[in-house]
């Protein structure tokens, strides 16, 4: 079977730019599973779908007209990448992604991005449901107040206002949705080695990753 690396963990943890350089440094294939999250709250906003309405929701996730380029996302052709980060469709993204139906939709999509040479994926439920098989499963995650700082900085690199506070209100809010929910909750299985990167540099943390890996 094409190798998977499945890194999880929760939100601002660090692991999508972990994952993304894991898989630059491999030349290996990258996916960012929460995206489709997102891109399934989006299409639905934009459908006038409501994101408590599963089976509607289910619909959008099967249908997606997506495209993922180097830099980009697109939705049926439109660049995306900065609309599915902004606060209201995150939001939406972790509420679309409670319904069972919404993640069903999405498992095959997510399947097909396991082409040779290998997959380096990020998300929740990677190496638990996704990618039971996979070859190395890493829980990356950092203290709350480490993942605030980090989501802060990002904010303000792209030119949006921020505040510290109303960050770690949302992603204790976030986490514990993440963990709570009845259908792939976020929470690290026997299997993956636990990376807290609270202390390590985004560098320290792909060496490692590529450590474990056996590279
Ligand atoms: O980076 P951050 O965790 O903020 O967001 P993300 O990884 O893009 O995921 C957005 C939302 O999608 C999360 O809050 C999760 O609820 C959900 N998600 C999920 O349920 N399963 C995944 N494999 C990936 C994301």
């Amino acid at each position: 079977a094409v190798p998977v690396i499945a890194i999880d963990g929760p939100s601002a943890s660090g692991k999508g730019t972990v994952a993304a350089r894991v898989a630059t440094a491999l030349g290996w294939h990258y996916l960012d599973s929460g995206a489709l999250y997102r891109l399934t709250a989006l299409a639905a906003q934009r459908a006038g779908v409501t994101w408590d309405d599963e089976q509607a929701l289910a619909v959008i996730a099967a249908r997606l007209n997506v495209r993922f380029d180097s830099d980009s996302v697109w939705l049926a052709g439109e660049p995306v990448s900065a609309a599915i980060r902004s606060e209201v469709i995150s939001a939406g993204a972790s509420q679309v992604a409670a319904w069972p139906a919404v993640r069903a939709a999405l498992l095959f999509r997510q399947r097909l991005f396991r082409r040779a040479p290998g997959l380096v994926t990020d998300g929740r439920d990677m190496g638990s449901v996704v990618f039971p098989d996979a070859q190395t499963k890493i829980f990356l995650t950092a203290r709350v107040e480490v993942r605030a700082q980090r989501r802060y900085q990002q904010l303000r690199e792209n030119g949006m206002s921020a505040s510290i506070q109303p960050i770690l209100q949302d992603l204790r809010e976030r986490d514990e949705r993440d963990s709570q929910r009845p259908v792939a909750p976020l929470r690290q299985s026997e299997e993956a080695c636990l990376l807290d990167t609270s202390d390590l540099t985004i560098e320290q943390a792909v060496e490692k990753v590529l450590a474990w890996h056996g590279e």
